[in-house]
């Protein structure tokens, strides 16, 4: 039952009930942390904490209870969704168990956080960019590791005599390096030899280069992510579209990765008449109406908009969405190199577009090799 309210609500644009739930729960356990509360204050604080800890007790039976009926008990037990259920519940009680005074027991409470990352799908994401580039991310950390113990050697060969309390020993001049490395610079410890500040600029030159890395690194890896996970949902719509089925899956290939998906509202205006038109859409799912007369519906694995990228370039008809639809976006460039590479499906879409009075264009198409023989 709350695992079904629960999902509803994420289908929902409302914020996440555990969001909400978690942040109500971590103001409440920062105002009680604080010692020498009223004690009115102090046992409303107490009551939205406990409604918090019982609504995570109460989903970590319903999650046992889902997983025992689907007959996954152990699995569940094993896997980390349980690890998690278990720190948002048991810890709080079992610390006050103990003796623990409260306002220090509910400081557990912070472990409430980790239920986030169970409903955050950037985090995800970000896990599965850590491990695709873990091989680059451990070169930089190594090269890290080399630049900051070279330099704690160094400045303590050149400073261990001039600043023995700072440079003295390899661990006091690693403090140095992790500071000065990571750009922090405390100025706590600062090199007064001239040789000593030029290795000092040479290291925070590495610090910026190493961090530069780690950031062009992150973020290809995201780049690369989303594009593979953008394919693959392209992919799944692609090939359950009627009208691919003309295609060879290498060409079905080369649409997925050109095509972009829009997710449209009922009542969306798509294109409107005597608009200019720079991309056309397939219908992956649901139903547009087009407005001429009488008005003509599209369904699934229907196109439209293909009139403007043959024709004028002007809209001829304006297209709504009467129902939520899912559309695949080709652009007009895209367009013109998939009706090149495939001629089957340039001779469908020319052939719809004279249908509904629109072809004016041939679109050029590769010859086969016959005809480039002949
Ligand atoms: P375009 O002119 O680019 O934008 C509006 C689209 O509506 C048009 O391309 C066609 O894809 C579509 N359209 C126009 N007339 C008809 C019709 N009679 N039947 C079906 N679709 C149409």
């Amino acid at each position: 039952m709350l695992d079904k309210i629960l999902t509803a609500f994420r289908k929902t644009d409302a914020p996440s009930p555990h969001a909400v739930i978690v942040t109500v729960g971590l103001i409440a356990m920062t105002i009680f942390s604080a010692p020498n509360q009223m004690a009115l204050q102090a046992t409303a604080l107490a009551v939205v904490l406990w409604l918090c800890l019982a609504f995570f007790a109460l989903e970590w039976l319903m999650h046992a209870w889902t997983a025992h009926g689907d007959g996954r008990l152990r699995g569940y037990c094993l896997s980390s969704a349980c690890v998690i259920d278990a720190l948002a519940v048991l810890p709080v009680p079992l610390a006050l168990l103990l003796g623990v005074l409260p306002y220090t027991a509910w400081l557990f409470a912070s472990l409430w956080l980790f239920k986030l990352a169970t409903v955050t799908p950037g985090l995800a994401r970000l896990g599965r960019v850590f491990l695709l580039e873990a091989r680059p991310l451990t070169s930089v950390l190594v090269l890290f590791v080399l630049v900051l113990v070279f330099a704690a050697m160094a400045l303590h060969l050149l400073e261990g005599d001039v600043q023995p309390t700072t440079f003295g020993s390899i661990p006091q001049a690693l403090w140095w390096a992790v500071t000065t490395l990571t750009t922090t610079g405390y100025g706590d410890a600062v090199p007064s030899t001239p040789l000593g500040r030029v290795v000092a600029g040479l290291v925070m030159i590495c610090g910026l280069g190493v961090f530069g890395l780690l950031t062009g690194i992150l973020a290809t890896g995201f780049v690369e992510d989303s594009r593979r996970h953008s394919f693959l949902q392209n992919w799944n719509l692609v090939r359950h579209v009627p009208f691919f089925r003309r295609l060879e899956p290498a060409g079905l290939i080369e649409l997925a990765r050109m095509m972009r998906q829009w997710e449209v509202a009922e009542g969306t205006v798509i294109v409107r008449r005597g608009r200019e038109g720079d991309c056309m859409y397939f219908v992956a799912a649901g139903e547009v109406e087009v407005d001429v007369s009488p008005p003509v519906r599209l369904g699934t694995g229907a196109f439209f908009g293909e009139m403007a990228l043959l024709g004028s370039g002007l809209r001829a008809a304006t297209v709504t969405a009467i129902s939520p639809a899912t559309l695949l976006v080709l652009d007009a460039a895209d367009f013109r190199t998939a009706a090149a590479h495939h001629p089957a499906l340039a001779d469908a879409i020319e052939k719809e577009a004279g249908r509904r009075g629109g072809a004016r264009q041939k679109l050029p198409k590769r010859r086969s090799p016959e005809t480039k023989r002949r």
